[in-house]
């Protein structure tokens, strides 16, 4: 198009409206911090320092590095919503893409963003983004202003900068007396999750020992997600990596079953959220996590696969094709590939349930002989259903114990079937048969549609004998037996008695 001979009026954005509407892009404060660590990382920090300042509703949240540092100019630039082009090329190692992280992941959480920065050879500089004064003067005007305390943070360093949140008004109310223990506690809470998401986030940066990121004052050890310590196996892993068409790699972890690692083991694989929220595909942009258990939209998360962790890896020059967001909280697998994605996890998945199911069969290997199940897994004519095993050692006790005291074993019998009952074990058919191709699909057997009507008649008659003997009539019979389960399915063959 020639735009030459064009009429053109400017449509200036709002400047109070609008930086309000940078607060609402949806981060929490997990992801509003780990915004500000990409770009400590992306400045070459070696060492990372969040900490926090309880003053009630004038709480502070800082993040400090010894990055790079910015000058005079850059940091204006920095502070500049849009600071970059996102269609720009980036570094390899460079985290971000929107020049925009620093502001909004920001005003998400505080009304006062204060950068002060230091680049070698330069002097320390700072300001303030307001959102109380943009929204006073409806200028897009940063404000010469820092809290006293942190006017000399980064005197002792020869270049690097230090993000300060003042006004943290979605952390917590302004209003907040310094006395009150409760909000204290709360407060304490989600910085604790804070520290949870960066250990994950940020493991393979501290794992390379690219950098250190403290917690006031304590390192933060990385948490990985496909946990191998030194003295457990901790991960199976049932393929090789893949390369992705279209670009990046794909490689799949099933965590082993709980009774083949130790508690303490076990506990440290099952991350913030626990194992069956944890399950699905892990997505690294440059080895920065962007999704920590998601199945992307492909599958549902189910207790089966709980065990199922697949890593992804990208380069930052597919942020477009994988529609990577503002917050790096988000991806979506390109059409291209998403195939190979799904039949890849596939496989994995189906491991993942099997070392889920069979606990059973890892027992009978460590036992080195075979294993009685109590219920059979049985298949017929496309219907599943569980049976009890009829020539299971116990079951056949039971008979001899029938023997001399009847009673005694019928209540034994009922016990151990009350106790064993599969449950878990339906409840994994059920729902995997629904995930499965219709044709394969096997559906669960009716109750009684397998039942010999000769027992039930014959059972049918031994009962209402029984009634008429104790003084009913035969009408009286009929119409309670109708009643009981699962005869009242049998109305017609009550009829004929
Ligand atoms: N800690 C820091 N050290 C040095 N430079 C920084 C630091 N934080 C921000 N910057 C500079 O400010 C710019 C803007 O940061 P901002 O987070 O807003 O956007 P971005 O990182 O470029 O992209 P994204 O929106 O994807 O995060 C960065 O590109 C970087 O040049
Ligand atoms: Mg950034």
């Amino acid at each position: 198009m020639n735009y030459d001979n064009i009429e053109v009026q400017k449509a200036v954005p709002d400047a109070s409206s609008m930086i309000e509407t940078f607060r609402a892009i949806g981060y929490n404060l997990e992801t509003a911090v780990a915004d500000i660590i990409d770009n400590s990382i992306s400045a070459d920090a070696k060492n990372i320092y969040i900490e926090r300042i309880w003053h009630g509703g004038t709480s502070i949240i800082t993040i400090r590095d010894d990055g790079h540092g910015m000058n005079g100019e850059e940091l204006i630039n920095a502070m500049r919503p849009g600071a970059q082009n996102p269609l720009a090329e980036r570094a390899e190692t460079d985290l971000g893409r929107f020049g925009l992280g620093l502001k909004t992941a920001s005003f998400s959480q505080c009304r006062k963003l204060t950068v002060l920065s230091k680049r070698n050879g330069y002097a320390p500089i700072f300001w303030t983004w307001d959102l109380d004064y943009v929204a006073q003067t409806n200028e897009w005007n940063l404000i010469k202003w820092i809290p006293d305390e942190y006017k000399h943070a980064l005197d002792n360093q020869t270049s690097g900068t230090i993000v300060i949140w003042t006004d943290l008004d979605r952390v917590l109310p302004l209003s907040t007396s310094e006395a009150n223990d409760k909000a204290k506690r709360k407060f304490s809470n989600s910085l604790e999750r804070v520290r949870q998401h960066i250990a994950m986030t940020f493991h393979r940066f501290m794992e390379d020992k690219i950098v250190n990121i403290y917690w006031c004052g304590n390192i933060i050890e990385p948490w990985n997600p496909f946990f191998s310590s030194p003295d457990e196996n901790f991960t199976d892993t049932p393929a090789p990596q893949e390369g992705i068409s279209g670009g990046g790699t794909i490689k799949g972890f099933v965590l082993p079953h709980k009774s083949r690692v130790s508690e303490y083991a076990y506990k440290a694989g099952e991350g913030m959220n626990g194992y069956p929220a944890q399950q699905g595909f892990y997505v690294y942009r440059g080895k920065r996590l962007l999704l920590a258990g998601d199945w992307l939209g492909i599958f549902r998360k189910e207790e089966h696969y709980k065990l199922v962790r697949i890593q992804i890896d990208l380069p930052n020059t597919l942020d477009t094709n994988w529609q990577i967001d503002i917050k790096k909280s988000k991806a979506t697998p390109p059409a291209n590939c998403r195939d190979q994605i799904e039949q890849y996890a596939k496989k994995i998945r189906s491991v993942g349930e099997d070392v889920f199911r069979h606990r059973g069969k890892i027992l009978k290997y460590r036992a080195g002989q075979d294993f009685q199940p109590l219920w059979l897994d049985k298949t017929k004519n496309g219907k599943w259903s569980f049976v009890v095993n009829r020539e299971h050692l116990l079951i056949k006790s039971i008979k001899e114990m029938a023997k001399k005291e009847p009673d005694h074993a019928i209540d034994t019998l009922l016990k151990f079937i009350e106790e064993s009952i599969p449950t878990k074990a339906i409840y994994v058919k059920e729902t995997h048969e629904e995930t499965k191709d219709s044709d394969k699909q096997e559906i669960q057997k009716e109750p009684f549609s397998d039942m010999d009507m000769n027992l039930i008649r014959q059972m049918l008659r031994q009962m209402f004998d029984n009634q008429i003997n104790n003084g009913k009539t035969p009408e009286q019979s009929k119409s309670l037996l109708k009643t009981i389960e699962p005869f009242n399915n049998y109305e017609e063959l009550i009829e004929e008695l």
